[in-house]
């Protein structure tokens, strides 16, 4: 399996996902603030690595902690986690690895644990987050193969792999699953700008399984979709609202729509940890708004001309009316979502 994300003795370290496919690079953060600065940055991306990410980096932060006492030690533990929260607001994920992380502080701390202590606690925790997230993805993985019938053509978008989890992925997990059951599947990979999640990472972790996979640009899907080259599409997902509205990449919202027009199942992929019933629906989810630089260049080479206005929305909502059903590691949701998702997020199925 690829290696997203590994804790070990050096600190957290992490495929630098800015390079890929040209080179596979490692990069190993020794503090929190190097770990905040590679979530920031996409060194690593996709919500369940990016809460995987957020733990091990308030884990490192507080290994490398001097504080003799715990009064120290909580300070320093609080504005940890302040940064980490402050690296990217869409995927809720990091939120939700950011509050576990203070429950099992908290926990430890009420029951006298020593600084030392405390130190073995969260460490143990982020491990336990990161293999937790794999198994989670191998579940939905089955879970999900069972909606894609044998000779399925996939339509994807942006990168919902073992490289945006800690392992297996989430919208790739049910194409892995259903391929590891023998099925037939061929995928078509949504090339997904500005940043090319699509083209460089799926189709690298796609094409190194042996996963039929081809490449198209953004604006290619409704014509394959209306050609009849595509059966039905998976997506992952960074935040879904109480009522269902999914906010994942930019784009992903067109790709819906034109599933719906076409009578094609679209199908979400996500742990519970991306369901927040805290957010009633999708206009209140927070869409992260990132650099121009990613819409102006391509590499070094500039596409735009200097004073031309740039928008750079990083994620978009898809309504829940468009989604057909939201695939997670406790079952498969269907509409209503408003009943649905909370029975699941309680742990019941659905
Ligand atoms: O900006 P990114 O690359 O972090 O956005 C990632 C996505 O939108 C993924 O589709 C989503 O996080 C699901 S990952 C399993």
């Amino acid at each position: 399996m690829l290696p997203t994300i590994e804790w070990n003795d050096s600190g957290v370290v992490m495929i630098d996902q800015r390079k890929l496919p040209a080179s596979e690079i490692y990069v190993t953060c020794r503090t929190a603030k190097e770990v905040a600065k590679a979530i920031t940055t996409m060194v690593i991306r996709g919500a369940p690595a990016i809460g995987v990410a957020a733990a091990m980096g308030i884990a490192l932060g507080m290994r490398r902690s001097t504080a003799t006492g715990t009064k120290q030690f909580t300070t320093e533990f609080q504005r940890t986690c302040d940064l980490m929260a402050a690296t990217r607001p869409t995927a809720v994920n990091l939120f939700w690895a950011i509050e576990r992380m203070k429950t099992t502080f908290a926990a430890a701390a009420q029951g006298g644990a020593s600084v030392d202590e405390l130190k073995q606690r969260l460490e143990a925790d982020a491990r336990a987050i990161h293999d937790e997230d794999v198994q989670s993805c191998r579940t939905m993985g089955a879970h999900g193969a069972a909606l894609v019938p044998d000779e399925s053509r996939i339509l994807t978008h942006c990168n919902a792999g073992a490289l945006a989890t800690a392992g297996y992925g989430t919208a790739l997990g049910v194409i892995r699953a259903a391929v590891e059951q023998g099925k037939k599947i061929a995928v078509l990979a949504d090339e997904t700008r500005p940043f090319l999640q699509g083209a460089r990472l799926t189709a690298w972790e796609l094409v190194k399984d042996g996963i039929d996979t081809t490449v198209i640009t953004d604006n290619m899907t409704a014509s394959m979709m209306r050609l009849g080259h595509v059966d039905l599409v998976v997506v992952g997902a960074d935040r879904i609202a109480a009522n269902g509205d999914v906010a994942n990449k930019i784009g992903t919202y067109g790709v819906a729509v034109l599933a719906k027009e076409h009578g094609l199942p679209f199908y979400v992929a996500a742990p519970i940890s991306t369901i927040d019933l805290n957010t009633p629906d999708g206009t209140r989810i927070p869409i992260e708004e990132r650099n121009d630089r990613e819409v102006t260049h391509v590499g070094s080479s500039r596409l735009t001309p200097e004073g031309a206005r740039i928008r750079n929305p990083a994620f978009d909502v898809t309504p829940a009316k468009y989604v057909t059903a939201i695939v997670t590691e406790r079952g498969i949701a269907r509409p209503p979502y408003e009943i649905s998702l909370a029975q699941l997020v309680r742990g019941r199925e659905a």
